[in-house]
């Protein structure tokens, strides 16, 4: 299945990142329609208005990051360093091309790699994974829970539930032969999370998240 997801990434990042956050290119019409429905770049946004004021001096680890818009939005915010991870080399590769023409070499360390295969998470000072936990199966997230143990997170997530956007979402990834993408109620992401740990899900301008952490699910 990693494999799969590895192989789907390389072949669609690029066209993905483009239509999500507006970049001229080519760009099919599925895309463009996806595009419409998923506020790809405002969930970006909300993640940095959550975090943004907590990232300073902070090494923060960017999960499933893609081509980098938020890694290289929040650098903005002075945080001591960023591990940029993700599981398509097509994506890291695009990253490290910017970082050495940014000469943030010092600032921004990116490496592929397969989040749901770590065996414990890099030293860093919070979790962030913007259109990540998506695409992980649920024994694979309860790993992932088990490993971030109290260190802060944040994820954004789209809830299990009727409606329209995850009707077309379901057509899209259909289409696209996505090889795994997953909904979650709130329930069933509490039963991953190790009893006792505290988790708070919310909206920021209209994008659900979740966190451990009161200063990001309460951030003003
Ligand atoms: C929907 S994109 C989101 C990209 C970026 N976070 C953003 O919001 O612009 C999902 C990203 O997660 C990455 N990904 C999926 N499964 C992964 C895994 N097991 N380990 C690391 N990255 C993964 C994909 O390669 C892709 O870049």
């Amino acid at each position: 299945m990693a494999n799969l997801q590895k192989k789907y990434w390389d072949r669609k990042i690029n066209e993905w990142s483009h239509a999500s956050y507006n970049k001229q290119s080519k760009i099919s019409f599925v895309e463009k329609i996806a595009t419409f429905f998923r506020s790809v770049n405002k969930r970006k946004d909300a993640a940095i208005l959550i975090v943004g004021k907590q990232a300073k001096g902070k090494s923060i680890l960017d999960l499933g990051c893609g081509l980098g818009e938020f890694t290289f939005e929040i650098r903005k915010h002075s945080p001591k360093k960023i591990l940029a991870y993700d599981i398509s080399q097509v994506a890291i590769r695009h990253i490290k091309t910017n970082v050495k023409k940014n000469k943030l070499n010092n600032k921004i360390a990116c490496k592929v790699v397969d989040a749901s295969k770590l065996k414990s998470i890099p030293q860093c000072d919070m979790v962030i994974g913007l259109g990540f936990i998506d695409y992980f199966t649920p024994s694979e997230l309860k790993h992932l829970f088990k490993i971030i143990g109290n260190k802060p997170y944040l994820f954004s997530f789209f809830e299990k539930k009727v409606s329209l956007f995850n009707l077309l979402h379901k057509i899209y990834i259909t289409i696209q032969n996505c090889p795994g993408a997953y909904k979650y109620s709130r329930q069933e992401i509490e039963s991953f999370i190790p009893k006792k740990s505290a988790v708070y899900f919310f909206e920021k301008d209209g994008l659900q998240f979740m966190s451990n952490s009161r200063k990001f699910a309460f951030s003003k």
